[in-house]
């Protein structure tokens, strides 16, 4: 390649505008940046040795070797003694948060505190990858044919170990099943009552839509039960003659994030062992408590009635698809066969979360996010305090969101439409009952994906609607 064909390359790739009076090592760096991470200089590429781009840029040697150096800390390239520096194959974080930036912005949305996401901005990349590689290094021939129905074993006898120790579970690989995520769980299970005569299934009033929907598509009607202070009215559903099974989330209910007491579990228990039913425990993000040790799933108290789902969902990234089902032993029989091939996730990804518990860095990545999301929860509480007067907050200090009512005046479907004029994306209880009720309406607000640094802006921004309204 000429000189001055290499020239034309560099020159093209490399956009070394920068802001003005910028000094040229920090531009180059930015330049060379910019073209990983939009994929113009792919993973693996190497950089031109350190003279020829300065050669070829007409700077001196040390402004590109600073470059180069800035760029080996942040992890963008590796330079090897003899072999030059390459671009890492690492995607970062970072790139994954400003991608969901852009689509905000696109949308005319700044701030998006609807609830359910998890901090996608710090999915350990490195740590996946690093599973993924053990899991392809180790797969036999027999792992990389056809998967096996309920899931992978090796899966099955990590996480049923690791939710005996995290969740209390009464499980063992046998019980487990490997899925593609709690609503898929559910949904199967929806399927295996309806063959068992099942016809009703209780679930909460308010609740995430989405389960009653999949429930209902299995033949099972939907029959709200309400939730109060102490989580689901057990004397309501016990009160309904036909339903012998309920969808709950006891640890921390979703949306209101109030916990099922203590009594209510025990009469929560007492009935389906009364009416030979069965209870959906809704264990999505029990990982996460701030202000104690996260209780115990209700499975564990009542193995023999209670189907226990869990999911990457919240711990990691909903886009895993990676999920698990817990059965009682009586059940255990029907989820096999043909009926679970479509709720089985890639083979390699399973052996990638197995490798994920087994050396450690599951357990580390999830204290993290508890200091991360603890410390998130009480900045955004420190703020409703200081700005917003007169709005009572609610839920247990648990998952990835809490509550905000506001004062009595104030129409709170009005007022989200007036956040999203304003750029805020934000939800409400009321979206989130079977019926239309307008009074004790809340905002839920959904904290985890959000960076710490745009809380202010989101609370300050919550405070002038809120003085414009009242
Ligand atoms: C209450 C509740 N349960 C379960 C889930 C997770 O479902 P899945 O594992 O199917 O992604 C969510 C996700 O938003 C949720 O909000």
């Amino acid at each position: 390649m000429s000189a001055a064909q290499t020239q034309l390359a560099w020159d093209t790739m490399l956009d070394l505008g920068g802001p003005a009076g910028s000094p040229l090592h920090r531009r180059l760096a930015g330049a060379l940046r910019a073209a990983i991470e939009t994929g113009r200089l792919a993973p693996g590429a190497m950089l031109p040795p350190t003279r020829l781009l300065a050669e070829e840029l007409h700077c001196s040697r040390w402004a590109v070797t600073e470059a180069y150096e800035q760029l080996t800390a942040e992890g963008f390239v590796e330079a090897r003694v003899g072999s030059g520096t390459r671009v890492r194959a690492v995607p970062r974080a970072a790139t994954l948060a400003e991608h969901a930036r852009d689509a905000r912005a696109a949308a005319g949305i700044r701030y998006d505190i609807t609830p359910g996401m998890p901090d996608l901005a710090a999915f350990p990349a490195r740590d996946w990858m690093a599973a993924l590689r053990t899991a392809i290094t180790r797969a036999t021939a027999e792992d990389l044919g056809q998967p096996r129905w309920g899931g992978h074993q090796r899966l099955r006898d990590v996480l049923s170990g690791y939710l005996a120790r995290v969740r209390g579970a009464a499980t063992s690989a046998a019980s487990l099943r490997i899925t593609t995520g709690i609503a898929d769980g559910v949904g199967l299970t929806g399927a295996i009552l309806y063959r068992h005569g099942f016809r009703a299934v209780g679930v909460e009033e308010p609740c995430w839509r989405r389960l009653p929907r999949v429930l209902a598509a299995s033949g099972l009607e939907p029959v709200p039960i309400d939730v109060d202070a102490d989580g689901l009215d057990v004397d309501a559903l016990a009160s309904k003659q036909d339903v012998r099974a309920v969808l709950i989330s006891p640890c921390h209910q979703y949306p209101t994030g109030v916990a099922l007491s203590p009594q209510r579990r025990a009469a929560l228990l007492e009935w389906a062992q009364r009416v030979d039913g069965v209870i959906l425990e809704d264990d999505y993000d029990s990982e996460f408590r701030y202000d104690r040790p996260a209780g115990g799933a209700l499975q564990a108290a009542g193995p023999a009635h209670v189907f226990l789902y869990g999911s990457l969902s919240k711990t990691l990234a909903p886009a895993l698809r990676l999920g698990w089902l817990v059965c009682p032993p009586h059940w255990s029989g029907e989820m096999r066969g043909d009926a679970l091939a479509p709720y089985t996730p890639p083979t390699l990804d399973q052996l990638a979360f197995a490798a994920m518990i087994q050396s450690g860095a599951y357990d580390r990545h999830l204290r993290r996010q508890r200091v991360r999301y603890r410390r998130r929860r009480r900045l955004l509480l420190d703020l409703v305090g200081t700005c917003l007067p007169g709005v009572r907050v609610s839920g247990t200090a648990a998952g990835l969101h809490l509550l905000l009512h506001l004062p009595a005046p104030v129409n709170t479907a009005a007022f989200t439409s007036r956040a999203r004029d304003a750029g805020v994306s934000v939800m409400t209880l009321g979206s989130l009952r079977s019926v239309d009720v307008a009074c004790d309406d809340a905002l839920v607000i959904g904290y985890g994906n959000v960076a710490d640094a745009d809380l202010p802006g989101i609370v300050r921004t919550l405070a002038d609607l809120l003085q414009s309204s009242v």
